[in-house]
């Protein structure tokens, strides 16, 4: 399995430790306990998404069968399943951003970016991507770009991030 095969997997030396430290804490039989973990450090490898191939790699390194892989990866929203922008902007539509005007945000950054939600420009810098609740209700209406959250979001707030966000590159 994955021992007998460490020089040819995709996954890096610092992404099997990442994914490691993850199964560690679970049961010896339990080690596919860390399948979420090991798809957000495959993903993050991969620039952003996962390919079968991927999925399969982590398969193989957490000894699970790769359907259960592939389950997870379909399930949860945090995945993605074709390639990305450098910048994905996650923007929470959910009930209290959409009491805050969540419509406007959107409205705005598909007119900025000239792109619909689950798209990337085409200069690869930016994906819009519509996801729920993301815990900052308080703070609504909210984008996540990366582990970065932006919050009581306005247009004015919105061009300066594309800006920095552009900025970075
Ligand atoms: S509804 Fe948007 S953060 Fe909770």
């Amino acid at each position: 399995m994955s021992q007998d095969r460490n020089n040819e997997t995709l996954l890096s030396a610092s992404s099997r430790a990442d994914i490691d430290r993850w199964v560690e804490k679970y049961p010896d039989e339990q080690r596919q306990s860390a399948v979420m973990a090991a798809l957000r450090i495959a993903q993050d490898q991969n620039g952003g998404s996962l390919t079968t191939e991927w999925m399969d790699e982590v398969a193989d390194y957490l000894q699970m069968p790769a359907i259960s892989v592939y389950e997870v990866a379909t399930f949860y929203s945090m995945y993605e399943l074709k390639p990305v922008g450098k910048h994905k902007l996650c923007v929470c539509t959910n009930i209290s951003c959409m009491l805050r005007n969540s419509k406007g945000v959107v409205d705005h950054l598909q007119d900025k970016l000239g792109i619909g939600l689950g798209e990337t420009t085409e200069d690869g810098l930016f994906t819009l991507k519509e996801v729920e609740c993301l815990g900052a209700c308080v703070n609504a209406p909210v984008i996540q770009v990366g582990e970065q959250y932006h919050e009581q979001l306005d247009p004015e707030k919105i061009d300066k991030l594309l800006n920095d966000l552009r900025s970075e590159g």
